[in-house]
């Protein structure tokens, strides 16, 4: 087990590199990115054959990377879950050789659609750090929350990946009036300027990273960020912090965003240019191996119909072209949702 946690290790630090100012930045330019949510450790995750063809430079797991909700006070379920899913044969075979980050979702912070309330989150973290081993020197460890960015690539062909963390500090979503009633399933938009997604610290911190120089950069938010036309988990239930990250895209005039997020047990492209500094695409893809099957719900926003199968995302770089070609794959590796966008439509004006 420990050479196979070294090889892991050794591939990440081979793909980054300390840069000026403590940034990750590797020579190497970034042009195939994999992602995916929502590994069901009880399940067979057949997927990871596909995932592993693709040959991903960087894996990003999205959240709800294994499922564990907490019923007792000592969190058996989750300790249970991360052991379960560390025997998982693609996973591991993926954590062994691809280099990856990890952001966490609610079913691996504990608690369905879970928040700041959540009393046991300093525990379920210490799970997490632990399982994605992270550095003892990572920052994450001496903060509250499991937010992080990298930067990866030499200038000109900067990725910077930047993981938002929608659980720990997040205020209580207002609750439906009409549950599974389509357009408010579960929550209702609270306009309540006091609620936060991301807490004050995290978007002091978001801030600083968007003024840090990246031709693209990958905003990973387990939840969806513009989709809209559902009553499940969404950075619309809080439409003030939606629009306040709209606003600091614009203010802060950080070029390249595209949107990366999970959780919804289906997958599905949007691209939304209300409010928007610029067009803000978002790829969704859930579930690596729990699809929700009857998914059809209203997309003012989508490209296209949802997809309710199992799905992994990625994400083409052309630098050469400044493209970059989002997709939804199918467990075979098909392409069965496909967007591209041009860099240098993703400025503000
Ligand atoms: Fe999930």
């Amino acid at each position: 087990m420990f050479a196979r946690l070294c090889a892991a290790a050794l591939a990440l630090s081979l793909l980054l590199a300390a840069g000026p100012g403590g940034a990750q930045v590797a020579q190497k330019p970034l042009v195939r990115i994999a992602f995916g949510s929502c590994a069901d450790q009880t399940l067979p995750q057949p997927i990871w054959d596909a995932v592993l063809a693709y040959r991903p430079q960087l894996f990003i797991f999205g959240g709800d990377n294994v499922y564990g909700d907490v019923t007792t006070a000592d969190l058996r379920d989750l300790r249970t879950a991360y052991a379960t899913a560390r025997i998982v044969p693609g996973m591991a075979r993926l954590r062994q050789s691809v280099p990856h980050l990890a952001v966490w979702d609610d079913h691996d912070y504990g608690v369905n659609d879970g928040g700041g309330e959540v009393r046991f989150k300093a525990e379920s973290k210490a799970l997490f750090m632990d399982f994605w081993e992270l550095a003892a020197d990572d920052p994450r460890r001496s903060r509250d929350g499991l937010y992080h960015a990298v930067t990866i690539g030499p200038p000109g062909k900067r990725v910077q990946v930047i993981l938002l963390d929608t659980r720990w500090f997040r205020s209580p979503l207002k609750p439906t009036d009409q549950r599974d009633a389509p357009g408010k399933e579960r929550y209702l938009p609270d306009p309540d300027p006091a609620k936060t997604m991301l807490g004050s610290a995290q978007w002091a911190w978001l801030e600083e990273r968007l003024r840090e120089p990246a031709e693209l950069r990958l905003v990973v938010s387990s939840i969806q960020v513009v989709a809209e036309g559902h009553g499940f988990e969404r950075w619309g239930n809080l439409p003030a912090e939606r629009q306040r990250l709209l606003d600091l895209i614009r203010r802060t005039e950080a070029a390249g965003v595209v949107l990366l997020s999970g959780d919804r047990h289906l997958a599905a492209l949007y691209r939304e240019s209300a409010g928007t500094p610029y067009p803000l695409v978002e790829i969704t893809s859930s579930s690596l191996n729990r699809p929700y099957h009857g998914s059809r719900e209203p997309g003012p926003n989508r490209l296209g119909g949802v997809y309710g199968d199992t799905n992994f995302g990625t994400v083409d770089i052309d630098w050469w072209e400044g493209t970059v070609t989002l997709a939804v794959r199918d467990e075979a590796g098909q392409a069965v949702r496909r967007t591209a966008v041009r860099l240098e439509e993703l400025r503000p004006r």
